[in-house]
């Protein structure tokens, strides 16, 4: 790829209409209830799993900004071929203002990947992702980038029995900014990068702080 940083994946550069952020915030606040004494007898909550629509699509979640948060990467770009591109450049400056990579995992797979340092089936890792915005020059913030709009989100599940046949361990749903259900993508596309340069079991631990710090602490 002489030298060139591969364009990401198509899901990191889509914008999101302002109707579809007005969605998604209506749906959340249907979902949180006034009453507090409702709030605090409520039954622990069932294990997220993954749900599929009848055709095998993945549904996007609904509730994952209550799952485990691991890591929240800032402008990664990825690079297409390891053996052929040249190494990465030391130096940062040329680095570009890029979006932030918000990941979080269900809860249960966390837990089991602390406790056994597996991911079990039915784990499910979502990324979503934020435009990278500067200050406005005429507020008070002198420096540094905030998460602007959302600008894509991605999902990664574990799961040897899914419904679309396929016996691949890992199935990876790109679902834009808006979509509410998503096909599994073919294995080139995003499952072989991953295979092949992802830590540990497809997934990039090495970018997960609580995750890499266990990985370590069981070697
Ligand atoms: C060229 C390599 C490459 C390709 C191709 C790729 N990814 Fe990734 N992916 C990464 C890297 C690097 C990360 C690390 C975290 C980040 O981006 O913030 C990642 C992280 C993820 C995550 C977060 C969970 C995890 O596994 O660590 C999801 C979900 C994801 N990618 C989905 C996809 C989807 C969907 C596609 C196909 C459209 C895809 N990826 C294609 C390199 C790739």
């Amino acid at each position: 790829m002489n030298g060139r940083i591969a364009a990401s994946p198509r899901f990191l550069v889509l914008g999101l209409p302002a109707m579809a952020a007005a969605a998604l915030i209506s749906q959340a606040s249907i979902l949180s209830s006034g009453d507090p004494k409702t709030q605090t007898e409520a039954a622990p909550r069932a294990a997220a799993v993954p749900q599929y629509t009848a055709d095998g699509e993945l549904k996007r979640p609904t509730d994952y900004r209550t799952w485990v948060f691991v890591g929240a990467n800032m402008g990664l770009e990825y690079r297409d071929d390891d053996a052929k591109d040249p190494p990465p450049r030391k130096d940062q400056a040329h680095v570009k203002v890029g979006n932030f990579h918000n990941v979080y995992i269900n809860p249960e797979s966390y837990r089991h990947y602390m406790k056994t340092g597996e991911f079990p089936q039915k784990t499910m890792l979502v990324l979503d992702i934020y435009k990278g915005e500067k200050g406005d020059p005429k507020s008070v913030v002198a420096e540094g980038l905030f998460p602007g709009n959302e600008s894509g989100f991605a999902m990664a599940v574990k799961n040897s029995a899914r419904p679309d046949g396929s016996t691949t361990d890992w199935a990876y749903y790109d679902f834009g900014v808006d979509k509410q259900s998503a096909k599994a993508l073919p294995d080139r596309a995003c499952y072989d990068c991953h295979l092949q340069h992802a830590n540990e079991d497809n997934v990039w631990v090495q970018f997960y702080p609580t995750l890499r710090k266990s990985r370590q602490a069981k070697k």
